[in-house]
């Protein structure tokens, strides 16, 4: 095995091939002038004949499936025995649906393609799982929820782990199943036409510390309005844990100005809050597809 890093992804690509014991590649990324996208593999000459991991982020998506489908051409072309890709954040994740007619499905299309140009798809915690559908080759998603849970155990003090909604109630189970707590979800109650209540559907947060458990977090809106209707009901300490911190604008801030103590998330792609590491999850995986 192999290893080759996307342009944003350099860093974990390193810490999987620390882990992996195996070479990683010298690459150059740049933009031509008009914008467009140069990528090169320099150890071109160590590709052949080798099983090829190539470990990016799609956190800046278009860029990234360019990334993708150039680098697939470059690692086939050189003679690769197989090439896997590892999408830490896998872009499109969100458009799994048509949610209005006349709108594409666009991760079944990605997924198609991807299928083309990959033997095999590794990804963290996307948004949706019935996703794997879409594929026509392998597609393997690990939990970093785990990782987090890890991460701020002993920092909580009669805790209870919360999901935003009942979408994300699965990852609430894997945190609290780490910390041994209780765990619930959010329910949104509309009070009067311009009230509602946001409460976990059977516990109570009174002189509880809460962890929120998210996939992603983007605005900040969802969870920045759970933790100030939290703290009214009591709670104490409300850290935030998400797997993906995308946190656009003034996120980070709309959380912390909300009450949250603390948040954190992971490094499928770098941030500010990307204080625990994906790097065992991915090796992990690999490990179990044969790696
Ligand atoms: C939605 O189902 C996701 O799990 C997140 O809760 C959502 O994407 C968060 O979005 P925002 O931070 O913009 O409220």
């Amino acid at each position: 095995m192999i290893v080759v890093p996307g342009e944003k992804a350099q860093e974990l690509a390193y810490r999987v091939s620390k882990l992996a014991g195996c070479k990683l590649l010298r690459t150059e990324f740049k933009r031509f002038p008009d914008g467009e996208l140069y990528i090169r593999v320099l150890d071109n000459e160590a590709i052949d004949n080798e099983d090829v991991v190539f470990i990016q982020s799609q956190r800046d998506q278009n860029d990234a499936v360019v990334e993708s489908i150039l680098m697939s051409d470059i690692l086939r072309d050189e003679g690769a025995r197989s090439v896997t890709l590892v999408a830490s954040y896998l872009a499109y994740t969100r458009q799994d649906k048509k949610f209005n007619p006349g709108e594409p499905i666009s991760i079944r299309v990605l997924a198609k393609v991807y299928s083309q140009l990959f033997d095999r798809v590794i990804t963290i915690n996307p948004h949706e799982t019935h996703i794997k559908s879409f594929f026509e080759v392998p597609f393997i998603c690990g939990s970093a929820v785990k990782e987090l849970a890890s991460y701020v155990k002993d920092r909580l003090n009669n805790p209870v782990v919360l999901s935003p909604d009942t979408g994300a109630i699965e990852l609430a189970r894997e945190a609290a199943e780490v910390i041994g707590c209780d765990y619930d979800y959010l329910e949104k109650t509309r009070i009067t036409p311009t009230e509602i209540k946001v409460a976990p559907k059977n516990l109570h947060v009174e002189g509880r510390d809460v962890l929120i458990v998210d996939d992603i977090i983007s605005t900040g809106g969802t969870v920045a309005t759970a933790i100030k209707m939290l703290k009214e009901q009591g709670a104490g300490d409300v850290i935030v844990a998400c797997v993906h911190p995308v946190l656009i604008g003034d996120a980070l801030n709309k959380l912390y100005t909300s009450g949250a103590s603390e948040v954190i998330g992971t490094d499928t792609f770098p941030s500010p809050v990307s204080k625990v590491s994906v790097d065992k999850v991915i090796w992990e995986l690999l490990r179990e597809s044969g790696f």
